[in-house]
């Protein structure tokens, strides 16, 4: 076994991102409720634990895409600059069209995704985030819906990883380094 130089310590339950899952549904159902499908996307791969309890919960015909990009390697700095790996399978031009990501932080690969798929010509955009972390903010965007507003912390679990690791952890938690 791996000795890690951190600990994860808990900063949002399962219980609370649950309660606040289900509510979030609620907003998108409602927002959506005449749409003829919804077109759930998930970018690849923080977002793929809250996508699938969120899916679970919207009382709409959803379909699932995914989009995945690379900004951050296995460090803990974006590079600001955003690659797309995967791109969608389906097309969106004309429908409606929820881009789910696990968290907001300097804005820069929301902001790439969203000019990306505003390209497309969607009926709709709307855009839903697990977490923002507003203070680290440099690109002037925010997501229709945000799970939870969180400090300047480097966090994992619930899908989100450090360099990998993490993602199958139930809660949020912040990451500490050991001395
Ligand atoms: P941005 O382009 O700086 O907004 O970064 C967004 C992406 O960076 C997110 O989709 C996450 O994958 C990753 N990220 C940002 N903050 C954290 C964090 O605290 N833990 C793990 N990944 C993070
Ligand atoms: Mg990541």
């Amino acid at each position: 076994m791996n000795q890690s130089n951190y600990v994860v310590d808990p900063m949002i339950s399962a219980k609370s991102i649950a309660a606040r899952v289900e509510s979030l549904a609620h907003e998108i159902s409602d927002h959506f409720k005449d749409t003829e499908k919804l077109i759930v996307v998930g970018l690849l791969r923080g977002s793929f634990v809250f996508i699938a309890d969120l899916v679970r919960e919207l009382d709409l015909p959803v379909e699932v895409d995914f989009l995945e990009t690379s900004s951050y390697g296995d460090g803990m700095e974006s590079t600001r600059e955003v690659r797309i790996l995967k791109d969608l399978r389906g097309k969106i031009e004309g429908c409606d069209v929820l881009l789910v990501e696990d968290i907001v932080d300097t804005g820069h690969t929301l902001n790439h995704v969203v000019k990306l798929l505003e390209s497309r010509n969607p009926a709709r955009l709307k855009v839903c985030a697990l977490l923002d972390k507003p203070s680290r903010r440099e690109v002037d965007i925010t997501a229709t819906w945000t799970g939870f507003e969180i400090p300047d912390e480097f966090v994992v679990g619930y899908g989100i990883d450090y360099a990998q690791l993490n993602r199958n952890l139930d809660h949020i938690g912040k990451v500490r380094f050991l001395k």
